[in-house]
Parts: structure tokens; sequence; C-alpha cells
């Protein structure tokens, strides 16, 4: 990486110094952990393969049941936080509703440039999700999707208000990862300034719901290998208002 990216390692290497020194809760701290969180994956999206990879059918079994829970109408509209390269997409057209607009939106630029070109024509942004703005006029969406990014929040409560803020009567929130708790279990032990906060438990979205006008709902249990929250969590909050 020091001489394929000698930019972007320069730059890991400050941020790596400056961040084991933060005092957590100061300003400069969150400062620090998005810059953190944006350079980490520039980084990974530098050593993509250019066409996305091969998908085991686990994996793909597991990105149907995240497609279809985004999909719980016909067109829905669908806002990716921390789409990646847009690795959602293609089990959309598996759905059994047809997807509206899409749009993914993720914190680092390399990843959102990976995405544009594996994706001509798809609406894809570099923004941090809690910068989006809400009120009267701001876009609104029936579903926004968390896939494998909650975890890099340090204030999942706020991160949940933000988002029903952005959604339209009766959408939903989609929070999933398909490698599981146990996976951002160990990715928080691996560094816990990166990785703030684990996958929410039940107990914790059951409050933070009610607070927000929200209902955590009942997991489709079909497939029953899919239901072990230790290597594929899934949880969707639907609209009550
Ligand atoms: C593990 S990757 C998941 C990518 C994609 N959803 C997938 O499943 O292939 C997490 C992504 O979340 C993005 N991310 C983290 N914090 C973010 C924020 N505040 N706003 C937007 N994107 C963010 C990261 O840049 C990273 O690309």
């Amino acid at each position: 990486m020091k001489n394929s990216e000698p930019q972007l390692y320069s730059e890991m290497q400050s941020l790596g110094s400056k961040s084991s020194n933060a005092e957590s809760g100061s300003e400069s701290s969150a400062q620090l952990r998005e810059r953190l969180v944006e350079i980490t994956w520039d980084t990974v999206a530098a050593f993509l393969p250019k066409a996305g990879g091969t998908v085991d059918s686990v994996l793909e079994r597991k990105m149907i049941a995240i497609a279809q829970s985004c999909l719980h109408r016909p067109e829905c509209s669908l806002l990716d936080v921390g789409c990646g390269t847009g690795s959602v997409l293609k089990f959309l057209d598996d759905c059994e509703h047809a997807a509206g607009e899409y749009h993914g939106i993720d914190i680092s630029g390399n990843m959102i440039e990976s995405a544009k070109s594996q994706h001509p024509g798809v609406l894809f942004e570099k923004a941090n999700f809690l910068q989006l703005p809400v009120g009267e006029g701001c876009k609104k969406y029936d579903t926004i999707l968390f896939n494998g990014s909650i975890q890099f929040f340090v204030n999942q409560q706020e991160v949940i208000r933000h988002a029903k803020s952005l959604l339209h009567p009766a959408g939903r929130i989609v929070i999933t990862h398909a490698n599981g708790e146990e996976f951002v279990r160990q990715e928080q032990a691996g560094n816990r300034f990166l990785v703030p906060s684990l996958l929410p438990s039940t107990d914790f979205l059951e409050e933070i719901a009610i607070k927000n006008g929200l209902v955590v709902m009942e997991r489709d249990g079909t497939d029953s290998s899919l239901n072990d929250p230790a290597s594929f969590y899934l949880q969707v909050l639907a609209d009550s208002e």
C-alpha cells in the first residue's frame, strides 16, 4: 500500500496516531472518527476488483432476504446508507416487487467511484448520512437500508431518529449485516475507535422504535437457516404512524 497508494498510506498513519490520543465524546474526536471511516473505506475500495466479486449460495440467500425486506411494496424508493459498491442492487431484481428509485450514499469517495463504474446510470453520491438534510422539501424514501454500516455510528438512537425523518409514511428502516453479530463483535475488538457500536439489540430497538413512532417487525422465519443473528442479522423497523 505504501507504494501503490502513498497518499492514503500516509493519511492512515497520521490518523492512526491521532485517534489513539483523541478524547472520546469531543467534537474533534467525532470528526477524526468520520475521517478515519472515510479513509479506511477509501483504502478498501482502492483494492477491490473492478467488476465486483462472486457470491456463494449462502450469501446469495442472505442478500435476497435483505432485498425482499427493502422492497415491501411495489416501486419502493430506497436509500442505501453506506452503500459501498452497491452490492444490494443485483438482488433487487430477484424480489416479488419491482424496485423504485435507488439512491446509494457513502462517506467514502472511492467507494462511490467504484459503485458508479460498476452500475452506470444509478444514483450514487458521496455523503455523510447524518448530514443529509431533513424537513420540508427534502427528499424522502419508502425504505432506508443500513447494510453493514450502522456499527460505524456512535449514536444509533440519533441515526434511527434521522432515518425516521427521511421516511415516507408507512416506510421501513432495514438494519442488516450479512455476516451477523459475531463478525461485528470481532471487527470492534480490532478497532474500537473505528467501530464504536455493535449491531443493536432487539430490546434497544424496541425502546427506540416506541420513541419514534416505529415498530420492530417480527422476523419472517421461512428460511430457518437465516434465523441466527450471530451469523445473519436482519431487523426491520416499520413506520406505525
Ligand atoms: C461494511 S461497508 C458496507 C458496504 C455495503 N453496504 C455492502 O454491504 O456491500 C460499510 C460502508 O459504510 C460506509 N459508512 C460508514 N459511515 C458512514 C456515514 N456516516 N455515512 C455514509 N456512509 C458511511 C463506509 O464508508 C463503508 O463503505
